[in-house]
């Protein structure tokens, strides 16, 4: 339980299984990110592998056969871990590619592409709660203690990834840019196909009505529960515990009012207020 230890690459913790300082280093630094590269970026547990299943179908035209034979971090491969960047560049374009990491830890070649950027949000006490539990199943990461405990790690950034705030704020730089396109978890549960229907305007790909059905069908919650390549299920016992829990978890918004008192609401409001200040964004959680 507690044998994990998390590298520090630049101040942002990781994982030591499946991430090291060369594989970080070249990923930042020589990874040639392409023209057609379709690039989905989340802050870990936004709704990454529910948008990788949604790009993974747009670009089939709504045909499953490739979400359903492909595991999804071979599909969409995260550049920033050993196995990814391996993968990514095996890939043919065009590559749909993953992230987790804060803008500033990019590959510098991005900024000479035309690569399209999706980045999904999500209200962080959600990514609190939902980052807590998978935190107990998934054995790469420390186990996370309590929940208070957890908290304050999560407010304080002192978790994989860094902190959900600086991770936002940088990445929002980019909104206005041609190549970026930022959307929210809560507004792909709300109205999944007029999200989708406004994806592909942003990719440029025109699918028919049947085939953005076709979309919205495969990418539910339950469709992808069931979807061995996208539900987790074959990653072995030693990483993660399927005794234990599962990825596809709830998949709802507002979790976190079951989870936390009224005292650690109010304390995730005054921080979140005090980071966020000066951010001219308003999303559906403030
Ligand atoms: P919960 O733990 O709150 O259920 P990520 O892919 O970034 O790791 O995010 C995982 C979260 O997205 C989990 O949230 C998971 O249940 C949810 N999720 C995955 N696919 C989904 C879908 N099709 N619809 C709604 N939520 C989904």
């Amino acid at each position: 339980m507690s044998s994990v230890e998390y590298i520090t690459y630049k101040g942002i913790l990781l994982p030591q299984m499946d991430y090291s300082f060369e594989n970080l280093n070249q990923m930042e630094n020589e990874f040639q990110i392409l023209d057609d590269d379709v690039i989905n970026i989340t802050y870990p547990k936004s709704g990454t592998n529910w948008m990788s299943e949604i790009l993974g179908l747009i670009s089939q035209k709504g045909d499953p056969t490739w979400t359903h034979s492909t595991l999804v971090w071979d599909r969409s491969p995260w550049i920033e871990t050993n196995g990814g960047l391996q993968r990514a560049l095996k890939n043919p374009p065009p590559r749909l590619l993953n992230s987790h990491v804060p803008f500033q830890l990019f590959p510098k070649s991005f900024l000479q592409t035309k690569a399209k950027v999706i980045y999904t949000l999500r209200d962080p006490k959600d990514v609190l709660i939902s980052l807590y539990h998978f935190s107990m199943i998934l054995k790469t990461l420390k186990y996370p203690g309590s929940l208070q405990e957890f908290l304050e790690e999560f407010l304080s950034g002192n978790v994989i990834y860094g902190s959900w705030f600086d991770h936002v704020k940088g990445w929002m730089e980019l909104k206005g840019s041609p190549n970026f396109f930022y959307i929210t978890y809560e507004e792909l549960l709300q109205d999944l196909r007029g999200c989708v229907e406004k994806i592909c305007q942003f990719l440029g790909k025109e699918l028919s009505s049947q085939q953005i059905d076709s979309v919205v069908e495969y990418a539910s919650f339950q469709k992808m529960k069931e979807n061995k390549k996208s539900n987790f299920s074959e990653l072995p016992d030693h990483v993660m515990d399927h005794k234990k829990g599962r990825f596809m978890r709830k998949g709802i918004s507002g979790d976190w009012k079951n989870h936390l008192t009224v005292a650690q609401n109010e304390h995730f409001d005054r921080v979140y207020r005090e980071n966020m200040r000066g951010m001219n964004n308003t999303f559906p959680w403030d």
